[in-house]
């Protein structure tokens, strides 16, 4: 047989035990930790199993009392797991609820909901209304050529448009060649055609440029949108029902009035009136394609016939809205863009 041992070595290494044990079990830094300490201090082959073992050595009288003492110890040591598991635990969760803390009381971060401007949400009307007439959106750059400009629009070379106090000329460009920013839409007609056989049916909304000096109806910088419709058989009826069902869709069901007029890229032309509010009021430019701009682009005004129209985006908006200085479209003033 082994060495012998005493009851008080027994009891001594329990007592021992069980002061590690608290303190193991006090530091343990999560539940994983815990478990593994369960199993090294109660498990099979865990120190409490190692001191039992030695047990047999004593003689036989006083084996119950250190069976006694371990038992004690064992639910000693399952209690301090518990409660330190649980304190864990509940620790765990007050980390949590500090961290996701929302605070009702901070003072919210407020972005003031936005809206289109009157001009891009007027931009945006007039599109719709062609788009329901089966019209397609067609661009065009800002920066154009005399002949996109004038010539290619049938605007002799005298013509006042092209003089220095109505066109913002640049410095040519890298190949020598002239440039301005354009004064209307129109030469997206002949970019638009260039591209695309007829028929065609586009709008095309842009920015345009001329040298006026600023007051409440002129800015260097404005909008138009132009119309352009070419297909076999069209003639001014077509013209007129078009202008005027969008004008009507678009200020209401009020008369509609064609004057004679002229511009060089159409042939008759008329200039659109509406009656706003007891006074006619000049709306838009239009008339029937002139022969010589679709002979310039190699189509043949035999077969092909359309109608063009342009108009002013600033005029449209303030007529509807009842804005009285073209100005305040422009100063980006919140008083005055809440209102739409
Ligand atoms: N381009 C003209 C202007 O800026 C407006 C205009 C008139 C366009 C008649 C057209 C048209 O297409 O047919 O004054």
């Amino acid at each position: 047989m082994s060495a012998t041992i005493t009851l008080k070595q027994l009891t001594d290494q329990l007592q021992a035990l069980e002061a590690e044990a608290a303190a193991a079990i006090g530091a343990a830094a999560d539940p994983a930790e815990l478990e593994q300490l369960r199993v090294d201090l109660l498990g099979k082959k865990g120190r409490l199993s190692g001191v039992l073992g030695a047990m047999g050595r004593l003689p036989g009288e006083e084996r119950p009392q250190v069976g006694q003492r371990a038992n004690v110890l064992k639910e000693q040591v399952q209690s301090l797991l518990g409660e330190r598991l649980h304190q864990l635990q509940s620790s765990a969760l007050a980390d949590r609820i500090a961290r996701e803390t929302l605070d009702v009381t901070a003072p919210c971060r407020y972005v003031p909901p936005g809206h289109r401007h009157p001009l891009q949400a007027t931009v945006e009307e007039i599109l719709d209304i062609f788009a329901g007439l089966g019209y397609r959106v067609s661009e065009g750059p800002e920066v154009e050529s005399d002949h996109y400009n004038f010539t290619a629009l049938n605007i002799p070379p005298h013509h006042p448009a092209r003089d220095m106090q109505d066109t913002f000329y640049l410095a040519p460009g890298a190949d020598g060649g002239e440039r301005l920013l354009r004064t209307h839409t129109s030469p997206v007609q002949i970019r638009h055609l260039e591209a695309n056989p007829p028929p065609v049916r586009i709008v095309a909304p842009g920015r345009v440029y001329r040298r006026d000096a600023v007051d409440a109806t002129h800015s260097p910088v404005f909008h138009q949108v132009e119309v352009l419709a070419l297909d076999e058989g069209l003639d001014f009826s077509h013209l007129r029902g078009t202008v005027t069902t969008f004008l009507q869709r678009f200020f209401g069901d009020l008369p509609v009035r064609f004057r004679a007029s002229y511009f060089p890229f159409t042939e008759p032309s008329a200039e659109v009136d509406v009656r706003w509010r007891g006074r006619w009021l000049e709306v838009m430019g239009c008339g029937m394609v002139d022969p010589a701009v679709l002979e310039g682009l190699g189509i043949d005004p035999e077969r092909w016939s359309g109608f063009a129209a342009g108009l002013g985006v600033e005029r449209f908006c303030m007529v509807r809205h009842g804005i009285d200085d073209i100005r305040r479209l422009y100063t980006s003033d919140l008083r005055f863009l809440e209102q739409f």
